[in-house]
Formats: structure tokens, sequence, C-alpha cells
């Protein structure tokens, strides 16, 4: 029986958990569900990243030490996969003793015995938000400065500083032999030709220690000259997949290692593809079987991260406004979610979230396909068997039409939707077990078993009986690796409570003996007034990216469901202006270099404003209870720059900001960020 050891990244604790983490971990718990229910010995990982100079600033720019600051914000992650039910075995920190020990016993003793490391100097380019070194050719120039091409921000340049280097050069070519003869071993494979390509372009030796800072692993080799090194965080936390799996020769290192699937976001495809295969070989270990990857959520085109915080949806907030509705609670909407993600885009493909998207496949897929069909089904078939008559399958009948059609599908569904889970394609998977929801719901339409239950023919009542039951049974266990709590909800209402695990089923047959029970409605409706309540719940305050939410034909004019969502009737026009009067508005373009809290203010904040002028404006705005100070710095607004000064809780406020919003703030006006600060807004 082979093993399935899979993981996700180990996440940075310079933010908190966001509907993108949540994605990589809702993906690997679809996998791990999944080889749990083909009965394969299955192990998943997850922990947070905890050293590093990112984690050292961001503590020191809170006032906090390194520890405090990762002490604080590693039970966020652990709160949030709990609280969203995910089945992870291990939460591992690189903060724990294991790990640490780990790296510095056994990982880097090793390197060092295969005589892969050397001391020498570096300079360079380092992106913090990376944790990476990049030459000129790997950056993008933006006027005087370089920029990282993931997070479009200047790099920093690192003075010559003494290092230790990792002989990566030397693995150039066993890295493409790896690849070459491992087909699957990165995945998908326009992943695999861009790693490819990358190393044939000739891989540097890896600078894989720093001494101008102390928040990582202690380097245990005695550098020469004295000075102190720790680890390169990506060697570092890289090794948490071996790390957590204990001893090399203890018992879950020898079933697990070897069989490992890391599931990654695109971001981090190099540090995974080329460096953490290049570090095994050099310390003798085997290598991964598969590096998944998957592509970016966005909102809107933006792509969800911390330099955004518009962007951050919290995913159990989102799961707790979809579950609003429902009897079944916070694991329904958690359920719903996991749909959404795992279903709207191909594992491997960029995807935009859109309340429109997730509310019309919410509606479509799990209120309409899915929950009918087990509505109706539970809701007939007490009508066509009772306690002494159980369902059974009739031969002769089971050739007709509309069954033999439901029969052969429901045998399709569970050898594709295998096929799709096996190659972690979740979205396929449930392409392939909606075709079985489907054909259940043309089923009831075609044989109509109301009928046959008024009806006195005993064999077709116990056949449709069957049929149906068998159908909404293979379907209770098909959708277990995607929507846990339903597949457990539909499982009871089924065979009732015993506490047995969900297994993949191998043919279309009921998986227990039928108990029925009386169902609940599932997925309530999500509505487009209930759709923009989601959102406005959801949204962090700011979001610019408000996604389009009704069609426009939905909307009527003298309703708009966007002014009942705002809680406001739109305000009344005022009286026209000429051109001229709007011509004394002097409108433009300002940076945000500084925000405060007024203090005694809850509506004010503070803000001091770079309009190009050579000196700058302070500003006093009635945003906060829409904005912390912290989401304004660096952002642009539009200001009316001619404004006469006011005095403001004894401010002087020299101009307005432009926001949008009635009752409400909703948004700041923006401009893209190739706008230079001063530029008039006509
Ligand atoms: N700490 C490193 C990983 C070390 S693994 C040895 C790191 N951490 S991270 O917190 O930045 O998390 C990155 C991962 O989070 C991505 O690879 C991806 O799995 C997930 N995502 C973060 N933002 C995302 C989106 N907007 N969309 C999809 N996934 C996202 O990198």
């Amino acid at each position: 029986m082979p093993a399935y050891y899979v993981t996700t990244p180990i996440y940075y604790v310079n933010d908190v958990p966001h509907i993108g983490h949540a994605y990589t971990t809702l993906a690997a718990d679809t996998f791990a569900r999944f080889h749990r229910m083909l009965g394969e010995p299955t192990r998943f990982l997850t922990g947070t990243d905890e050293h590093g100079q990112k984690i050292e600033d961001v503590a020191t720019s809170l006032g906090r030490t390194p520890s405090e600051h990762t002490d604080l914000v590693a039970p966020r992650f652990a709160e949030t996969w709990t609280a969203l039910g995910i089945s992870h075995d291990d939460f591992i920190r690189t903060t724990e003793p294991r790990h640490k020990d780990f790296v510095a016993k056994e990982m880097w003793r090793r390197l060092e015995a295969n005589g892969d490391l050397y001391l020498a100097a570096y300079e360079g380019w380092y992106c913090v938000g990376c944790e990476a070194f990049y030459t000129e050719s790997q950056l993008e120039k933006q006027g005087n400065d370089w920029h990282c091409t993931t997070h479009r921000k200047a790099v920093q340049w690192v003075a010559k500083e003494r290092s230790w280097f990792f002989r990566l050069s030397k693995y150039e070519q066993p890295l493409l032999d790896w690849i070459e003869k491992n087909p699957t071993c990165i995945w998908p494979e326009n992943y695999r030709n861009e790693v490819v390509s990358f190393v044939r372009s000739g891989l540097r030796d890896l600078s894989v220690s720093r001494t101008s800072f102390g928040w990582g692993i202690p380097v245990p080799t005695q550098d020469p000259e004295g000075l102190k090194h720790v680890m390169y965080v990506w060697l570092d936390a890289l090794t948490n997949y071996l790390s957590a799996l204990g001893p090399l020769d203890g018992e879950l290192s020898k079933t697990f290692w070897g069989n490992a699937v890391h599931l990654i976001g695109k971001d981090i495809l190099r540090f995974h593809a080329v460096y953490w295969p290049a570090f095994l070989m050099a310390a003798k270990l085997p290598l991964p079987r598969s590096i998944v990857v998957h592509g970016w959520w966005a909102i809107s085109g933006a792509k969800i991260s911390k330099s955004l915080p518009a962007t951050r949806i919290d995913p159990l907030r989102l799961a707790e406004e979809l579950a609003a509705g429902s009897t079944h609670g916070l694991p329904l909407g958690v359920d719903a979610m996991r749909y959404y993600l795992l279903r709207e885009v191909p594992l491997g493909n960029d995807g935009d979230f859109t309340f429109a998207s997730l509310a019309a496949r919410y509606n479509a897929e799990l209120a309409n396909d899915l929950g009918n069909l087990a509505n109706r089904s539970l809701t007939l078939l007490p009508k066509l068997v009772g306690p002494d008559v159980q369902p059974a399958r009739d031969a002769a009948l089971a050739a007709r039409d509309f069954d033999a059609s439901l029969e052969a599908q429901g045998a399709a569904s569970i050898t594709e939707a295998k096929q799709w889970l096996l190659a972690h394609q979740p979205s396929r998977a449930l392409e392939a077990i909606w075709r079985l929801v489907r054909e259940g719901n043309r089923y009831v339409d075609g044989v109509q078993p109301w009928r046959v239950a008024k009806g006195d023919d005993e064999t077709e009542k116990r056949h449709v009986a069957y049929l149906l039951a068998t159908t909404l049974s293979v379907l209770s266990e098909l959708v277990a690796p995607v929507l846990p709590y339903t597949s457990g909800v539909m499982r009871s209402w089924l065979h009732g409570v015993d506490g047995s695990p969900p297994r993949w089923p191998s043919a279309f047959a009921p998986a227990r003996a039928f108990l029925f029970c009386a169902p609940s409605p599932l997925f309530p409706r999500i509505d487009p007034k209930r759709q923009i309540e989601i959102e406005l719940a959801v949204l962090p305050p700011g979001a610019v990216a408000v996604t389009p939410v009704v069609a426009p034909s939905q909307v009527a004019p003298s309703d708009s469901l966007a002014a009942q969502a705002h809680d406001a009737t739109i305000a009344e026009m005022k009286p026209a202006i000429t051109i001229d009067d709007f011509g004394k508005v002097d409108l433009r373009v300002g940076i945000v270099v500084a925000a405060a809290s007024v203090p005694k203010a809850k509506k004010l904040l503070q803000l001091t404003v770079d309009l190009g002028e050579g000196k700058l404006r302070t500003i006093v705005s009635g945003i906060a209870e829409a904005f912390v100070p912290e989401q304004l710095v660096g952002q642009r607004v539009v200001v009316v720059a001619n404004l006469q000064p006011a005095t403001i809780r004894g401010i002087s406020s020299e101009g307005m900001i432009l926001a949008a919003g009635d009752n409400r703030i909703l948004g700041l006006a923006s401009v893209p960020e190739s706008v230079a600060p001063g530029a008039s807004v006509r």
C-alpha cells in the first residue's frame, strides 16, 4: 500500500491567515481526506515559518521581540485551521526545538559532510518579501530602483557580507535528470517547463547564512573569523517537511518520506523545485514524489496579499457568513467555501474571487443540484419503502433507459473523480461527481417516483427506492473529500450514525444498509440582497475592489439593490453646476505618508499627505470608521487641494480626501500607482 504525505507551505507569521492561505490548506485537506478514504497510510502537515529578516523587521516595527511576535501570530493559523475543521496530523513551528535541532544537527551536517558548504563573501539585491537574493536579470527596473516581480516593491542592496555558500551549481545536471526521469515531479507541466529553463540558464551557488541579523537557527559550524551566522531562512523552512517526521530512522520518516507531495503557490516554485531537491540530493536523502503548484487568487485582478489590506478576506468570516442562513451552522459555510474555491478554478490556474460567481455556483450547484436531489429523494424514499420493506434492485427494471443511464453514470463518476483526485485536480473531480448529481435529478424527473409510490407495483417501488438511495449513498461518499460536513450529514440521513469513516466507493452500490431519516434543507439560497450583505460583511474596510454584484438587468432603477445594501437611499442630486463652477475645484493626487488616529474622535484620522509641493500637508478626514491608519500609508488619494483650511479638533486641516459612500464610507477615490503626486484630477 503506497503512503501519501501531503504538505502545505509553512506560512509566514508576518500576516494573519487570509483566503489565499486557506485555499492551499483546504486543497491539501481535500487530498489528505481522499487518500485516507482509499485506505492509504496518510499524513498531512502544515505549520508556520517563523525565522528570518522579514519576521524580525515586522516584530521590531510593532515593538515586540521576534519571539513575542511569533508566539502571538502562530496560534492564529493553528486556531483558524481548527475552526475550519482542517484534518492535519501535525502543525510545525520552525521555532520549536524539534525543528531547530533537526536543521542544525541533521540537515546542515549532511550538507557539510558532502563537501557542499564553503565560506565566501556575498553582496547583492535582496527581496525581504521573498527572502531571496536576486540578480538584476531577475528583477524589473522602475525609475532608479530594481523591483521584485512577486512583491512589486524595491529590493534592498545587501552590502558585502561573509556567508556560507551551498554548491547549488553542482546540482544543475542532477536536477535536470531528476525532472526528466519523473514526469510528474513538478506539476502542472507549465511550471515544470519553467523550472527546466531556469535550471538550464545556469545555477549560481547559494548564500545560505547571514551575519547581519540574529533571528534564525545558529549555524553549528565555527567560522574561523569568529562571526556568528544564522541559517538562511529557506534552508531552515524547507527542512520542516522532514523535521516534522522526527528522526530519519523513525517509523514516520520511513513510511512517509519519499512519498511527499508538496502543495505550493506559484510564488515559491523555485525554492521548492530547485533549492529543496538540491539540498536533499546533497544530504543524500530521497526527493519528494511531487511538487504540485497552484496559481494565485486575486480580487478584481489584485493578488490577495499582506501588502494590499483590502484584498485580505478572512476565511473564517466568509464561512460564518455563508452559514448564516442555515440551521447547520459554521461547518456548512466551510463546505460552501471549500466547494467554491476548489470548483471555480482548475488547480494550477490563477483565479478571480468574486461574490457573484460564489453565489452563482452556490445557488446552482449546491442549493439546486445537490440540495434538491438530497431533499426530494429523502422525502420520496419513505413513500416508496417502509421499515419492513428495504430497497432492492430489479434486473429487468434496471435495463430501462433512465435506470441504465443512472447506473452507468454512477460507475463513470466513481472512476473519473478518482482519477482526477489522484491527479490533484479537484475541480475536474467535482465536475465528474456533478454529472451524477444531474443524472440523479434527471432520473427523478423522468421516473416520477411520486407516481410510482401511488401505484401498487411493489417491485418497482423497491427498485426506484434502491436507485435513488444508492445514488445519494454513493454521492455522500464521493463528496467527502471536498464537502466533509455535507457528506457526514447525508450519510447519517441515509444510514444512521455508526461513526465509520467515509470510503471511496469501488462500485455503484450502497455503502451500508439503509436507515432513512428526515432531511433538513442543506444549502438555503443566497438571493442578490444576501449576496451583497455577505460581501459587505466579508470585505475588509476600504476594499477598493468590490465586484459588480448584480447584473444590470437585475437592478430596478427606482429600487437599487446597491442602495438597500448600503442601508441608504441614494442622496438627492444637487442642482446642476457649470463647467466653470467645476473648474474652481483643484483636485490633485496625493500620497499618504503618515496617518494617525485623532484622540477622542472616533470618526477622524489625521493624515500627512505629499502633493508634490515640496512640503507636506496635514488633512483631517472623517474616514476612521472605514480604515485603520496603517492601511492608508503609501496609498494614492484624490485631494481637494484648494479648499480653505479649517481647524478641526484643534488641528489645521489643509484639504479634503475624496471618499465614496453615503451613511458609511465604503472606499476612497483612487488612482493608479503610475500617477505622480501633484498631478491634477480633471
Ligand atoms: N513561508 C513561505 C513558505 C515556506 S515553505 C517551506 C511563504 N509563506 S507565505 O505565508 O507567504 O505563504 C505563501 C503561500 O500561501 C503560497 O505559496 C500559497 O500557497 C498561499 N497563498 C498566499 N497568497 C495566496 C493567493 N493570493 N492565492 C493563492 N494562494 C496564496 O511563502
